[in-house]
Order: C-alpha cells, then structure tokens, then sequence
C-alpha cells in the first residue's frame, strides 16, 4: 500500500472526529494549493487530506488551481489519490444519496490549466489515458465498502462539466446520449494532472441531486446541501474503512 491522499470536494473541508496531526502551506512552481494540506490519523496510519475548494469553499470548480494541488500531493509523496466529488445522477440507479465509484470520464470543460506539459520547459508528453481512473485503487475503495457492509455503485461515466452554473435539461440530454451516468464539476483536469505525476487517481463520488430534467422542478441549492449533509457519514465511513484497510 501506498501513501494516500484525499481531495475533498463540496461538502468536506475537512473529515470530522479525525485527528489532525499536522497542517502546512506547501509551495509549488505552480502557485499556491486551495488549503493547507492536512495530515490525518486514522487506526495507526497516517494520509493527507487537501479540501479542493479551500478551507471555507470558496473556489469554484474553474478557478481551483488544479495543478498546485496535484504538485502538492506528489511533493509529499502521495502515491493513491482518492478524490471526492458531489455530483447530480443522469442514470436512473444513480439517483440521489447513491455513492459511485466511476470508471470512465468525459471532459467537457474549458479553459482550465490541464496538462503540466505546456510547453513552457520544452517538454512535449502525451499520457496514456484510456482507463483514467486507476483500477488498482477503484478496486481498493469497493473492497473497503463491500468490507464495511456498504452498497456503492461500480463503474459508469462521470461528464466533467465546466459550471459553475448547473446544466440545462438538453445538455444533461446530450450528455445521457454520450453516456455519461453523473455529472459534475471537478474530476477534471484533476484526475489527468494524476495521471501525468504518475498517481494512482480514483473518485468517489455521491449524488446530491437528480441532473437537470431528470426530475420534476428546477435543482436547488437548498436540496444539494441537504443531501450533502446526508451522505456525509456514509462517505467518511467508507474513507475510514479504506485507510483502515
Ligand atoms: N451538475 C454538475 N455538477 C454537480 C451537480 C449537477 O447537477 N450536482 C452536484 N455537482
């Protein structure tokens, strides 16, 4: 087993009643990351814990610096990148409360800072991304939630949308036709800055809201955070089961 990391998406600034064992700024070439990095123990290990959205969620999913946090990970010596992400449900056994560990993406952001091979120090690289998230940890996670009693859904395709405004009923259409079971806003460029530091990535993600169109009404932030709220314990458990493993 490697060294873990968590990135803690909407809803977890932080993993309650775990203790703090030491918290730091780490600098990187490419700026600061979102929060300082957290040091939790957990059952005699230790993992790091980096909220992708700053301490007081501030940063929305575009303006995250991606990279920062990424480099900040792999300068500690992350190996397993667990990232979590609140995400509507587009497939109808994806509906909310549902936590999903995906094996697929698809990218339909813009403009965000997603490769460290810019250019910029003459180093061109094309990453192998045909399974992009790892098989080897997503395995790791199912195991601990099977171990844990917990039911969580296998597999399926997370469409990274750009946000931070949610989708239109004919986009979360057009998404359904690509494919996509959930939608959400951060597994990317996220997952792929993983993969060219060389870091095992897996999500897990749970869903906070039926995707737009997929049920009666508009989808308010009053029923996304009342349902973040739900989730909350059975995602720390399962995160707790992991590091315990
Ligand atoms: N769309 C995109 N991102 C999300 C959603 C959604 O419906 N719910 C939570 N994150």
């Amino acid at each position: 087993m490697g060294h873990l990391g968590i990135i803690g998406g909407s809803g977890f600034a932080a993993l309650p009643d775990v203790e703090v064992a030491h918290r730091e700024w780490v600098d990187t070439p490419y700026g600061a990351p979102s929060a300082e990095l957290l040091t939790l123990r957990h059952a005699g290990q230790a993992f790091y814990f980096l909220p992708r959205h700053g301490a007081g969620h501030s940063i929305p999913p575009h303006a995250i610096n991606y990279r920062a946090n990424v480099q900040a990970l792999a300068d500690r010596g992350v190996t397993d990148v667990v990232a979590l992400g609140a995400v509507g449900g587009i497939a109808a056994d994806c509906g909310p409360l549902r936590l999903c560990v995906p094996d697929q993406l698809i990218d339909y952001t813009w403009g965000r800072l997603s490769t460290f091979y810019d250019g910029a120090d003459g180093d061109v690289m094309h990453v192998d991304f045909t399974a992009p998230l790892t098989p080897g940890l997503r395995e790791r996670l199912l195991a601990a939630a099977a171990g844990a009693g917990m039911d969580v859904h296998a597999g399926g395709t997370y469409g990274v949308t750009q946000g931070p405004r949610l989708e239109t009923a004919a986009e979360i259409r057009r998404l359904e036709r690509d494919g996509c079971d959930l939608v959400g806003m951060t597994a990317m460029p996220e997952a792929v800055l993983a993969r060219e530091r060389g870091l095992n990535y897996a999500l897990l993600a749970f869903v906070v809201n039926w995707a737009a169109g997929k049920a009666d009404g508009e989808v308010t932030m009053a029923d996304i955070e009342a349902n973040l709220a739900r989730c909350a314990d059975a995602v720390r458990r399962l995160l707790l089961a992991l590091v315990a493993a």
